[in-house]
């Protein structure tokens, strides 16, 4: 089976590679390789290699310039997956797409349910959400997985800033009124594997996991604040030399934090659906972040 990985090079896709490699020939071609914001450069790839399985971990995730850039925004996180969509569609194959907390309006504190009415904030929020429907729409054998607050050991994200900024600095102001769960990438890249092999088992095991829509995150939930002082607190157990204890961290409220682009207060995505279909429990993501910490800071 040929399977293309679309953002191989992304925090999910890095850690997809290392776990696709299981179910069939990964095919991560490099943005030099195939530029996804271009249509006809992608239909040619798909004529090309004729994949029979689309994981597709591209995305624009830049939330704040992406209000400046809505095309761009709208060519990858919408048009590219309808256009995966429709490929898959025609043959009848699986694609598996992944979705974002931002499609939500953030309202509330109450738990996303997975048939929640979207209404979001902003440009990255809206195309996310014209690919979700789009792949729903296509009629494709379809996984969504929408996750939220991604990070790993590579590329930008929340824990290699807290990281820096706690070498560099005793305190800090971190927003403490936006509430969601830290997702490693290797934990959706973990589930993704699982559920891929139930979906491309044996022919008739499909109906052991059923196609659609799932949110994926860990378990528990905190904000922000609470974040980095649980990053300082294991970092600093880990041995880690740093400038600040996690008392150093200090809450603020995200009117005290201005960005381009609003932010949902509530990120929070109820998983219940997908441990049940998997027959799995979530990990807490206090358990979750000390894997990722002893994966990047051991010498
Ligand atoms: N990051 C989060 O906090 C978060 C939260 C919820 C949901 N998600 C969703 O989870 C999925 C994975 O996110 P992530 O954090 O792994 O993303 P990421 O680290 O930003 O990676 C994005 C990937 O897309 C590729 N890409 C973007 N534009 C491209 C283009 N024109 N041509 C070729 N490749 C292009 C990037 O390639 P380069 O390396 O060449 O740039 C990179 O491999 C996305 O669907 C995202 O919306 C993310």
């Amino acid at each position: 089976m040929n399977i293309l990985l679309t953002g191989g090079s992304g925090q999910v896709g890095f850690e997809l590679r290392r776990q696709l490699c299981l179910l069939g020939e990964v095919l991560a071609p490099t943005r030099a390789e195939l530029d996804l914001a271009d249509p006809q450069a992608v239909e040619g790839w798909l004529a090309r290699h004729q994949p029979d399985l689309i994981v597709n971990a591209a995305a624009y995730t830049a939330v704040d310039k992406a209000e400046a850039e809505p095309e761009l925004a709208h060519r990858l996180n919408a048009e590219l997956p309808a256009q995966l969509a429709a490929y898959s569609a025609a043959r009848g194959q699986w694609l598996l797409h992944y979705s974002s907390d931002y499609v939500y309006p953030g309202s509330g504190d109450r738990p996303w349910q997975e048939g929640d009415a979207t209404g979001p904030l902003g440009v990255y929020g809206a195309s996310k959400l014209a690919g979700d429907l789009a792949v729903e729409q296509s009629g494709c054998p379809q996984l969504i997985f929408r996750t939220s607050w991604v990070y790993s050991t590579r590329g930008h994200n929340f824990l290699r800033t807290m990281l820096r900024l706690g070498r560099e600095r005793d305190s800090l102001k971190v927003v403490d009124d936006q509430v969601g769960a830290p997702t490693p990438a290797r934990l959706i890249a973990q589930v993704s594997a699982l559920a891929l092999h139930r979906v491309l088992g044996p022919e008739g095991s499909e109906a052991a996991f059923p196609p659609g829509l799932y949110h994926l995150a860990p378990r528990g939930e905190t904000s922000w604040c609470g974040f980095a002082q649980e990053i300082f607190r294991q970092a600093a157990a880990a041995g880690q030399g740093l400038a600040i204890a996690p008392e150093g961290v200090a809450p603020i409220p995200t009117a005290d934090y201005p960005t381009p682009a609003r932010r949902p207060l509530n990120s929070r995505l109820a998983c219940a659906k997908l441990e049940q279909a998997l027959g799995i429990t979530l990990p807490d993501w206090r358990a979750q972040l000390a894997l990722t910490l002893q994966e990047l800071c051991q010498p």
